[in-house]
């Protein structure tokens, strides 16, 4: 099929993997030198494996880059994939994808044959039948339903591990205003190994699938923040009480690490949105809120930590592992540290810090306020107190030699065995023993 992919963020540019399945796909932007480099098989964003497949499908000459819409009219499938961001009272953005629904109705205007329109951004119920489907009509002067097929089809597939994710999905949720679209949706999956379900709806429920998956992992991570900040009062240990917990088939094992919490840039501004959608529709979002609120202020709790470990902060050396907001990435969107290095900021810290893809979206957020190192020995090397913020394998491996300051570690990922042969103080949020002398 010939496939057009309007936007090339993390979900865009990976949609490149249908090549593998003999399509044709085209990256549609605005941005000439995105294009350009994409057409030479170089990455927009920081993706294990994703560039082998764009080179390995710019070969077979089915992967095509260009800023010119008229590609459209020669599409079977056009995916909208721009970004949907949060406004500053937390609702959703749609303004990306309405000018992409009119430009992709304006080729239609101009060209025949039956395509879909497919929405993959993550928008909230409603916006495919009540934005997306009367932008293009207006603009094509065509019926959805009749002349073009239109459908929803969310993307669960997580950062750093995007192309795996991509082509090993839990689940295919093609949302379709009619059994027409989903047709051609389901035929443009058919390479995909059947193993993978199916699930067949409309496109309102398809929206609030993508926002319910996201907002009950959040719901998660802060449910076990929650537990962990109690658990340390106790004196009870987080991560015994999760392994516990999620060995109950009714729970399964996956998101329930306590620490930083959540960043990146889909959970806080989904479940945001989610929140201002419930408001609109007269819901009171009292769970949701409170996920956020706790994960606001896990942070803050890091720097507390750090406090009760070194005392008054100002002008101790803290030493900053991570910056991404989780590893294998180098997007600091809505990341853990730069709210923890804000705060340590405040309070006169001398900041250093090293992530190993991340330093140069860091820069130019921080400027001259922080020491970027050039490695993790370099990073930790007379350091008051060293804080892990990303769960790197770089630092889960770490030799630790170079370390001579206590540890706060936000992720927990460092063997606490290897921490207490050098007779290091190793902490970290819900953990038993933090004040009682021993370690973990
Ligand atoms: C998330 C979802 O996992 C994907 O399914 C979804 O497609 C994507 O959002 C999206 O909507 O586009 P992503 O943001 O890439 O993917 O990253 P996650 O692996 O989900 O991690 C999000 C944050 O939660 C990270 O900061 C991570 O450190 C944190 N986290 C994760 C925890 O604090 N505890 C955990 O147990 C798991």
């Amino acid at each position: 099929m010939k496939i057009v992919v309007i936007g090339a963020g993390y979900v865009g540019i990976t949609l490149s993997c249908l090549t593998e399945f003999g399509h044709e796909v085209t990256m549609l932007g605005r941005d000439k030198e995105k294009a350009a480099r994409i057409a030479r098989g170089v990455s927009p964003i920081y993706e294990p494996g994703l560039e082998e497949v764009l080179r390995a499908g710019i070969k077979k000459g089915l992967l095509k880059s260009t800023t010119d819409y008229s590609v459209v009219k020669d599409a079977d499938v056009i995916f909208i994939c721009v970004g949907t961001p949060s406004r500053d009272d937390g609702s959703i953005d749609l303004s990306q994808v309405e000018t992409c629904s009119k430009s992709i109705g304006e080729q239609m205007r101009e060209s025949g044959g039956y395509k879909v329109v497919v929405v993959k951004s993550t928008c909230l119920p409603g916006t495919t039948t009540d934005v997306v489907i009367p932008t293009v009509e207006k603009a094509s002067g065509k019926k959805a339903g009749e002349d073009f097929g239109a459908c929803m089809n969310p993307e669960f597939l997580r950062e750093g591990s995007g192309v795996y994710d991509f082509m090993n999905p839990d689940k295919i949720v093609i949302g379709g205003i009619d059994s027409a679209s989903q047709k051609v949706l389901s035929d443009l999956y058919s390479g995909f190994d059947q193993k993978f379900p199916r699930i067949f709806t409309d496109t309102n429920t398809a929206e609030m699938i993508k926002y319910g998956n996201n907002a009950m992992l959040a719901t998660r991570i802060s449910f076990m923040n929650e537990l962990a900040n109690i658990c340390e009062h106790y004196h009870a240990d987080v991560k015994e009480v999760s392994r516990a917990m999620g060995i109950d088939s009714r729970i399964g094992p996956k998101f329930l690490n306590a620490g930083a919490g959540f960043g990146g840039s889909c959970f806080p501004k989904d479940v945001k949105a989610l929140i201002s959608a419930a408001k609109k529709a007269g819901v009171k979002p009292s769970l949701l809120e409170e996920v956020m609120k706790i994960n606001d202020s896990q942070p803050e709790r890091m720097v507390d930590l750090a406090e009760k470990t070194i005392g008054d902060l100002t002008d101790k050396k803290v030493s900053i592992l991570g910056l991404a907001f989780k590893s294998d990435t180098d997007d600091m969107r809505d990341s853990r540290s730069t709210v923890v290095i804000q705060s340590l900021l405040r309070k006169h810290a001398k900041v250093r810090a090293y992530d190993p893809k991340a330093m140069e979206n860091a820069r130019g957020m921080f400027d001259n306020m922080v020491t970027f190192c050039a490695s993790k020995e370099e990073c930790v090397k007379d350091a008051d107190l060293v804080m892990v913020m990303t769960e790197w394998d770089e630092f889960k491996n770490m030799e630790l030699s170079s370390i001579n300051a206590p540890i706060i570690d936000g992720r927990r990922i460092i063997d606490p065995e290897k921490v207490a042969q050098r007779g290091l103080v190793y902490r970290g949020i819900g953990w038993k023993d933090n004040f009682r002398g021993g370690r973990p």
